[in-house]
């Protein structure tokens, strides 16, 4: 999701998507390969293994993709004189603050993903300590699996749903964040930062929130996590503050502002999608 966005937003320099079918982060051949081909100027890590509960029900694969995967890119990228960014997570907090995490807090994952990024997270800054290190949280956008199209998909079908209301966060869209990761890498960027569309809301407040600018009639009832046990426990409060990326000069928009761009990208797709079915008989 991350990938295309930054593929569709970077525009004036000379940009090489790699996806897993060139080189399979966990393969240091492949990747030094991949790297020594190009030999850019930076390299923006957004691959990962994003399954929340899959990292919790293979830990061993989250850990040989998050942590070690990321190690094999730090290296290559040492090695052809690179810089880095890699994109990290809001999952590397517990949750238990009640006011928003700065990059200076320490670590504190509770589930195997969030272990899995935090432990690179520790490993990059060795390897590389000048690589950027950018922390995001709930991103939507065009061509993923997200929470905005999951909702539009069963809302259509559905008169009322319900969503948990227990835990507050960032949404994020893709195409800000690729913004906000092309002015970080054009600018030098170091260290830890937090990159987040601005506000917070609940899985409950952003779900009323798609359907009502999408024109869905479908009511959403509030519900708590514990109703819907999953694998992995989720922070129950993970907002990041903004004041790393203000330092950057970065504003991201409000959330809710997003949401229209998002809703005609993904119309635009279907129709996309669905005369292409069509053409093909
Ligand atoms: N999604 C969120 O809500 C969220 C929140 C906070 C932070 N983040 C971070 O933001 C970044 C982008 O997330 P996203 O949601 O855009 O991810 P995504 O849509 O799940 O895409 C992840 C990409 O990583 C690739 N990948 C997985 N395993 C790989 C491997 N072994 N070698 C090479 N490529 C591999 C996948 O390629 P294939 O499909 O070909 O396997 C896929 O293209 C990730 O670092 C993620 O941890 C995401």
């Amino acid at each position: 999701m991350l990938g295309k966005a930054l593929l569709h937003q970077w525009t004036g320099d000379d940009i090489t998507g790699i996806g897993s079918a060139q080189a399979d982060i966990r393969n240091p051949d492949q990747v030094r390969t991949a790297i020594e081909h190009s030999k850019p100027d930076w390299i923006v890590l957004a691959a990962a293994y994003t399954d929340v509960d899959g990292c919790e029900i293979n830990p061993t694969l989250a850990s040989a993709v998050n942590t070690h995967g990321a190690v094999n890119v730090a290296k290559a990228a040492a090695r052809a004189g690179s810089k880095l960014l890699f994109v990290s997570t809001d999952y590397v907090f517990d949750g238990k603050k009640d006011s928003p995490y700065e990059t200076t807090d320490a670590r504190t994952p509770i589930n195997a993903y969030g272990r899995s990024k935090a432990d690179a997270e520790e490993k990059l800054a060795q390897i590389l300590p000048d690589c950027c290190i950018v922390r995001t949280s709930w991103l939507f956008g065009p061509g993923g699996k997200c929470f905005p199209d999951t909702i539009l998909k069963v809302a259509a079908n559905r008169k009322e749903i319900e969503v948990v209301n227990d835990q507050r966060g960032c949404p994020t869209y893709t195409m800000d964040l690729a913004d906000a990761i092309i002015q970080l890498c054009r600018s030098g960027a170091k260290g830890i930062v937090h990159a987040t569309n601005s506000g917070d809301c609940t899985w409950f407040d952003f779900a009323k929130e798609i359907l009502r600018q999408a024109g869905v009639s479908t009511t959403v009832k509030p519900t708590m996590s514990d109703k819907y046990v999953r694998p992995a426990e989720r922070p129950k409060y993970s907002i990041l503050s903004p004041v790393s990326l203000s330092i950057h000069g970065i504003k991201m928009r409000v959330w809710q502002e997003t949401l229209p761009d998002y809703i005609e990208e993904r119309s635009r797709s279907n129709i996309e999608l669905a005369s292409s079915l069509s053409d093909r008989g």
